[in-house]
């Protein structure tokens, strides 16, 4: 075993280990703060501990204190993306391994928080008041509270939390408090041991709408109706997680849809997902993404990686199960149609990063400090998937598999895992199973070649195209069309039948070939109706073609759904197309400087990096 436990934690995980939390907090709207304190319940790993070093990130610190007593305490100079190491130093040290004891810091969050983004009204769909949310993920936690900020450490938490406003988090709501000042105080726990990063509030104006026997939709109340029509699959999906795994864990699976600047698609914080508000689609096409989060509360939230160079383990894992759910709920088809659409963001995230990038190693090293905010791509995610889908073919398909899935989480459940740890487990199930000939099936395969190589998979995965190939026809015609000035054999039935899905797969087939002359994206708009088309993804695809082309027509769309709306899956790549389309530099720039504010802070430092914008 290597000495390091974990790369992006300055904590001393090697000595102590935090076995749960208490958060103690006051939500200040008016001054954009969490304050308060956190009372951390500590037990000593070795002999003859003498401090104990917490992970922090611009947190205004104001005293630590041991039993009462106040303690001597460093903040060390900034690391740049780690954050500031806080050293307390115990009274007298520690003599022996497991002895607990509790520290409690007092402190308050400040406005350079990236982990915490607070919302003015104006930013919100009901425009009267404001809204808070956090984002922990990856290394986001410090930055809300000091702690030892490593997915190698789970603990359980309890939460108090004061407000003018409701107050959600990833836990369960014990009770609630009225308070003589019009504010409540919220009483959580989460039971389940979970590492730092599933830590999550937010507090706004939120109404919630029950969508489930264990489910409910949390949001502002303006879109609450369409909200739960929209995740109307949701027990279906946590069923057929438990009929693939195990029972499900978590007592409540809720979900919040946060208002537009939310970064990400979804984040599974435990019994309450978050979701981007670009996901109300209106026809259901984008809740493949809760199908990702709910696979989550197995791989990831109960099987988590042990720091963030195994992060495929959470990614990779959960898009398989995902799959499996899609596969189980409307056949296999549909499981290969989206790892079709898996392998071109995987092939798209390579040729960013360049194919020889350590970026796109299965594995990356992080030892020198990385953010791994930084290496996010979809590599961990669709890699991770094409091992795990060539292992099932392999050791003989889904009947060998399916079983091992399960065991999989059973064997390492409330445990945090490394690359290494799952290796082994593989090895000795399939032999124990299955026999020595499963065995050497597993052992043909090249894992170091996967595991450690940059670049594209050493495996053609070969998916079926069965529902891709009307796509790929449409979009070949249109590939060949630039060169004749008949445009006559197109109408609009060509996409009549397409499902949101295959319109996506047929633009994103076009976003490989040449640059489509300008009349043809004409054309192809006034036949197929895409500007109007509100779903996202079909969206986001339309505008990447129209901008790679230079269309200038197509910009001030462009400008408009990248400040409407901050998801980093589509915000990102526009600016940059825009940044390298014809008058699209200057525009890039401005908009996003005049849009700034907006953005989640994670969101922004990322684009500015993207448009060669110093922050
Ligand atoms: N856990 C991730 C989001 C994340 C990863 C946040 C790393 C911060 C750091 C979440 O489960 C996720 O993967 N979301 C995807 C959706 C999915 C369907 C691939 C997203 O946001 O696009
Ligand atoms: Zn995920």
């Amino acid at each position: 075993m290597s000495g390091v436990i974990d790369p992006s934690s300055l904590s001393n995980l090697n000595e102590v280990a935090t076995k749960h939390i208490h958060m103690n907090w006051t939500i200040a709207f008016d001054q954009k703060k969490i304050g308060g304190h956190v009372l951390l319940d500590i037990v000593t790993l070795v002999p003859n501990v003498s401090k104990v070093i917490l992970d922090t990130s611009y947190l205004d610190l104001k005293n630590v204190s041991l039993n009462g007593q106040d303690l001597e305490y460093t903040v060390a100079e900034r690391h740049l993306s780690l954050g500031s190491a806080l050293t307390a130093t115990l009274p007298e040290p520690i003599a022996n391994a497991g002895t607990a004891f509790q520290l409690k810091v007092e402190y308050s969050t400040t406005d350079k928080c990236t982990g915490v983004q607070y919302l003015e009204p104006e930013q919100t769909v009901g425009k009267k008041h404001p809204y808070l949310f956090s984002q922990c993920q990856a290394i986001h936690a410090r930055s809300m509270l000091p702690c030892m900020d490593s997915p190698s450490n789970k603990l359980t938490y309890s939460a108090s939390v004061t407000s003018p406003l409701p107050v959600v988090m990833s836990a369960l709501l014990s009770s609630t408090d009225e308070n003589a000042d019009s504010t409540k105080t919220y009483h959580f726990k989460q039971a389940t041991t979970i590492p730092s990063y599933l830590i999550a509030i937010a507090a706004g104006n939120l109404a919630g709408r029950e969508i489930g026997p264990r489910s409910t939709v949390w949001c502002e109340p303006e879109v609450v109706e369409q909200a739960a029509w929209e995740f109307d699959d949701t027990e279906r999906f946590i069923a057929t997680g438990e009929s693939l795994l195990t029972p499900y864990e978590w007592g409540r699976y809720d979900l919040l849809v946060l208002p537009p600047s939310f970064p990400y698609g979804g984040m599974e914080n435990p019994c309450l997902t978050f979701v981007t508000p670009t996901l109300l689609a209106g026809d259901k096409s984008a809740v493949d993404v809760v199908a990702h989060e709910i696979a989550h509360s197995w791989m990831g939230n109960l099987v988590t990686t042990s720091n963030w160079e195994h992060f495929w383990l959470n990614e990779g894992w959960t898009v398989f199960i995902e799959r499996k759910i899609a596969a189980r709920l409307h056949g296999e088809a549909e499981r290969q149609f989206s790892s079709i659409i898996g392998w071109k963001a995987l092939k798209e995230s390579v040729e960013l990063f360049g194919q020889d990038s350590p970026a796109t190693v299965l594995k990356p090293d992080l030892s020198s400090g990385i953010d791994p905010d930084d290496y996010f791509s979809s590599i961990p995610y669709e890699k991770g998937f094409n091992l795990l889908y060539h292992i099932e073919k392999v050791v003989g398909g889904p009947s060998v598999f399916e079983p091992y899935m399960k065991a999989h989480v059973e064997r390492f459940a409330n445990k945090s895992i490394t690359t290494e740890d799952w290796l082994a487990h593989i090895h000795e199930y399939m032999e124990v199973n299955h026999g020595k000939e499963t065995l050497e099936k597993l052992k043909t395969i090249d894992f170091d070649l996967w595991i450690n190589s940059p670049g594209m998979p050493p495996v053609d995965p070969n998916f079926d195209t069965s529902l891709a190939d009307a796509c790929y026809n449409l979009a070949s015609r249109w590939d060949q069309a630039r060169n004749s000035d008949d445009l006559s054999q197109f109408s609009p039935s060509d996409i009549a039948e397409f499902s949101s899905t295959q319109k996506i797969v047929f633009l994103e087939r076009l976003t490989d070939c040449e640059p489509l002359p300008h009349n043809l994206l004409e054309k192809m708009d006034e036949l197929y109706k895409m500007s109007p088309i509100r779903n996202a993804d079909i969206r986001f695809r339309w505008e990447q073609i129209c901008v790679m082309a230079s269309y200038e027509k197509i910009y001030p769309s462009v400008i408009e759904f990248i400040t409407q709306q901050g998801r980093m899956k589509f915000v990102r790549p526009l600016y940059r197309y825009l940044y390298n389309a014809k008058n699209g530099a200057q525009l890039a720039q401005d908009t996003f400087l005049k849009h700034k504010n907006f953005y989640h802070p994670i969101a922004s430092q990322l684009i500015a990096k993207d448009i060669n914008l110093k922050q």
